[in-house]
């Protein structure tokens, strides 16, 4: 028996050169050794997003599509989407009887995102229980690791309190989830900061190979390299952090040095970066576009996934019940 994986993503927004960076090519691996469940969190774009849901359909196709096309095999792990598995809901309602108010008041993404989206009420219940949401789709699966990045551990360490409390008062349903933690590289966006879709300085996977050679064209590089002869600091550059991620050792050492001397121009430069984030992008763009052409293909596999999902749901719904007193 493998062990278990488990991990979403939010269905607020479409799939960047960051995600497929810091996440996906992870879930890609994974799949290899685990017995791995991935989904899309469309309720969990609610939780902030809820005066605007006309994006989440859109978001829930492209996670989906670049799912597949980045690499998941649907013979390999389980895909699927969350709202489809009503048992999360279920469950979030039992364990929120159990939780204590200030476990989740505590959080430190809570506060801090409310003061990020200042524009937006987020005084509701549905955006305080977020980590509660994400605590029952991971033990629903009593999954054993959860691929993230540093940024959600402290959710996880929610996730693990829950669980244990569960387990306590009532009996041993729920192993506690570990985090998988992941270094990668901090991808930047074309702007230098780091790439989000909230700062719309983002490289999409739906993006034009045109798009993508134009965005990485004008991107931002060392701001003293003003004329083809001033010298630059790579370091300082942005183009220059993208190649430490997509390109060759070789290849970084050669546009690090013509920088430094002026002896290559910035458009040389991103060049090679181009054609190196292409390399890494052809084959997804190709099966994105016969994913598109055969929808029914996608709809087979999240199908096939969520039947499969909701199997373990059950099973794990069925133990929840009963000792809560509801069989
Ligand atoms: N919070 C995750 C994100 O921002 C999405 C998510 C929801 C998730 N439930 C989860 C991730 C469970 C891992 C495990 O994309």
């Amino acid at each position: 028996m493998k062990d278990r994986v488990l991990s979403g993503m939010q269905a607020s927004g479409k799939l960047h050169l960051g995600n497929l960076v810091g996440a996906l090519q992870n879930w890609v691996r994974l799949q290899e050794q685990y017995d791995c469940y991935y989904f899309v969190a469309d309720w969990h774009a609610l939780t902030t997003g809820y005066a605007h849901p006309q994006g989440i359909r859109e978001s829930t196709r492209d996670l989906l599509l670049n799912f597949l096309a980045a690499g998941l095999d649907p013979e390999k792990c389980t895909i699927f989407i969350q709202s489809k598995l009503s048992e999360h809901a279920e469950l979030h309602l039992l364990l929120s009887m159990i939780t204590p108010l200030g476990w989740l008041e505590r959080v430190p993404t809570y506060k801090e995102k409310i003061q990020e989206l200042k524009e937006r009420d987020l005084s509701t219940y549905g955006f305080l229980g977020y980590p509660l949401l994400q605590t029952a789709d991971i033990i629903i699966y009593r999954a054993k690791y959860v691929p993230v990045g540093v940024d959600q551990v402290p959710h996880l360490e929610i996730s693990r309190e829950i669980a244990r409390r569960f387990n306590n008062l009532y009996r041993e349903v729920f192993p506690e989830p570990e985090a998988l933690l992941t270094e990668f590289p901090k991808v930047p966006g074309v702007d230098g900061r780091k790439m989000s879709k909230s700062y719309d300085n983002a490289i999409y996977l739906s993006d034009t190979p045109d798009v993508v050679e134009q965005k990485l064209r004008t991107m931002m590089t060392d701001p003293a390299r003003k004329r083809r002869t001033d010298i630059g600091d790579p370091e300082l550059s942005p183009v220059y952090q993208l190649h430490k991620i997509f390109s060759s050792k070789e290849e970084q050492e050669y546009v690090a040095q013509g920088c430094r001397t002026a002896g290559i121009g910035c458009i040389d430069c991103k060049k090679i970066l181009i054609k190196n984030v292409s390399r890494i992008m052809e084959p997804i763009w190709k099966r994105r576009e016969e994913l598109i052409k055969n929808p029914d293909t996608v709809t087979e596999i999240v199908r096939k996934g969520t039947e499969k999902a909701r199997k373990a749901t059950e099973e794990t719904m069925s133990l929840v019940r009963e000792a809560m007193g509801l069989s």
